[in-house]
């Protein structure tokens, strides 16, 4: 994985922009124009999955939008319920009819579900549908070392990605550096907690760095992570805020101040819904 200016070189060549949009509760005929709107302000990649009970309005979107199909990424999630090899194959089938897409673009096993112990089984399907076509990149999300180690492993295929919790209080750098150990992309959900989970737009040393650049909280957070060389997919209805989250990369932290982000970290305390992906069970 590498950087240039036009985004994330991945492993297998493709590129991502510097940022996604994340769907969580972008639903519904409101949630196809806040998808339209983010396309009209630059963002080029969409994270859904089915249980954000969205991948219509995201597929909507797509054919709303005046961008051709290759400009415009999507990206979705298997499910825990359908690791198995057959059913995998037959969720991603009927996922891209859902959204009325010919492949995604990027495809990420959403949890390990170790106890289950079925993932490398979901990732050879998803291997496999990479070959026929369905799907472009992909990748996992949630994965510990081990789960990494084993399916490239058993498939001798390298995820692309790997889309971990990660926001200031949980950096989780640890699994950043695990992911750039074996060429692999991480990816930050939740990079604001979800807004309500936990108060990282509130935080006063995040505020006083916002305050020296004369950007937002939202904006240091979101060139923290590119820095570190992290794609985060925040989530943003709201229009003033989508603008506000694309338009985060263009200044530089110092150093000091990007230890200072790094020093915000409260171990596995700081998740925000504390889902350890070895004992979280995923079931959708
Ligand atoms: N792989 C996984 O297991 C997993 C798990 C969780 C999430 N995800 C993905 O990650 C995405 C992002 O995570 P998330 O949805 O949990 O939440 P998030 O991006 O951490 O936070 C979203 C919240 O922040 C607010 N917000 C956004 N931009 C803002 C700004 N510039 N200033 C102030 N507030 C702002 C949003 O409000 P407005 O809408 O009003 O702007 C919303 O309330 C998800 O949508 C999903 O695609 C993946």
């Amino acid at each position: 994985m590498t950087v240039d200016n036009n985004g994330f070189i991945l492993n297998d060549g493709s590129v991502l922009p510097f940022l996604g949009l994340g769907t969580i509760g972008i639903d519904g005929d409101q949630g196809t124009f806040e998808i339209l709107n983010a396309l009209n302000l630059g963002y080029r990649l969409i994270d859904t999955s089915t249980n954000y009970n969205n991948e219509g309005i995201v597929g909507e979107a797509v054919r709303r939008s005046a961008l051709p199909r290759e400009e415009i990424l999507i990206s979705a999630k298997l499910p825990g319920s359908h690791h198995e090899y057959d059913k995998a194959f037959i969720f991603i089938q009927e996922s891209l009819r859902r959204t009325g897409l010919k492949y995604f673009d990027k495809y990420l096993i959403h949890w390990p579900n170790p106890k289950d112990g079925k993932y490398v089984e979901a990732w050879q399907a998803l291997v496999d549908a990479q070959k026929q076509g369905l799907l472009r990149t992909i990748g996992v999300s949630n994965f510990e070392p081990e789960h990494l180690d084993n399916i490239i492993e058993e498939t001798g295929v390298t995820p692309a990605t790997n889309q971990v919790e990660r926001q200031p209080y949980f950096n989780n750098n640890r699994m950043v550096e695990e992911n750039k150990k074996r060429g692999i992309l991480t990816e930050a959900w939740s990079p604001f907690g979800r807004g309500y989970l936990n108060d990282v737009l509130e935080n006063a040393t995040i505020k006083e760095i916002a305050d020296k650049y004369d950007k937002t909280p939202a904006q240091i957070i979101l060139n923290w992570n590119y820095q570190a060389g992290v794609f985060a997919i925040p989530k943003s209805s709201n229009p003033t805020h989508q603008r506000e989250n694309i338009n985060s990369t263009s200044f530089e932290l110092t150093p000091e101040d990007m230890e200072k982000m790094d020093s915000l970290d409260k171990g596995e305390s700081g998740r925000v819904e504390g889902q350890d992906p070895y004992e979280y069970h995923e079931y959708v």
